[in-house]
């Protein structure tokens, strides 16, 4: 597979111009709609890219503690947030295991939590879940076996089966809904592939 190709690889500005016109992540949008409004709007958006979700809930009137292990993410999402830096914004260059997630009532991660390598990823998921509080919600894509990135066996990504899926979530959250894509599609760079993922909204139980 050629560099270019790799998911990890997406160095990437023209990946990141056209995510900044895709919509808002859906779950997202419908995790604000069902916001326990007592519970501080303080959100987490990991693994945000340049950050398109992350200045919709700033203007939801959310503190947002954004992060990504690309630099030029980071550091782009900086550029269009300006002064919202340091009083709304808090954006950091990092990855899903070392972050050190604030407690929140929301925690977002659209098309990234997959990128995980998977020997970081029970350490990420931990410090996520013990950080979300009581009755906060989380959102967020998993990938699943089917996805033709799984099924190239590359391992560094992280890949659940529903099972799987339905034991991270098990014991300490309410999942409120699950959204499965399994089909033929395009990246946004336009190369085909199959995805196969799902997109969990689900609220912190204890
Ligand atoms: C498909 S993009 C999604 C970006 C953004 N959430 C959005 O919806 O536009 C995946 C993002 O995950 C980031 N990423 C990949 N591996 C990561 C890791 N180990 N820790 C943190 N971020 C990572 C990438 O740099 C990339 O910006």
């Amino acid at each position: 597979m050629a560099d270019k190709d790799k998911p990890g690889a997406m160095s990437r500005s023209g990946y990141y111009d056209r995510s900044l016109q895709v919509a808002i992540y859906p779950h997202l949008k419908k995790a604000l709609r069902c916001a326990d409004a007592s519970l501080p709007k303080i959100a987490v958006d990991a693994g945000c890219g340049v950050g398109r979700d992350v200045l919709f809930l700033v203007e939801s009137g959310y503190r947002v503690h954004a992060f990504d292990a690309n630099a030029e993410a980071i550091a782009r999402l900086k550029d269009s947030a300006g002064d919202l830096v340091s009083t709304m914004l808090f954006p950091r260059v990092c990855s899903f295991e070392n972050f050190e997630y604030p407690r929140s009532s929301l925690i977002s991660a659209c098309s990234s939590l997959f990128f995980c390598h998977p020997d970081a990823f029970p350490t990420a998921w931990e410090k996520m879940s013990q950080s979300l509080m009581k009755d906060g919600l989380f959102c967020g894509h998993f990938m699943g076996p089917n996805d033709s990135w799984a099924s190239m066996g590359r391992g560094d990504l992280t890949v659940h089966s529903r099972n799987e899926l339905e034991g991270l979530f098990a014991g300490n959250f309410d999942v409120l809904d699950v959204h499965e894509h399994d089909a033929e599609g395009r990246t946004l760079l336009g190369r085909t592939k199959r995805w196969h993922t799902y997109s969990v909204l689900a609220r912190k139980s204890d």
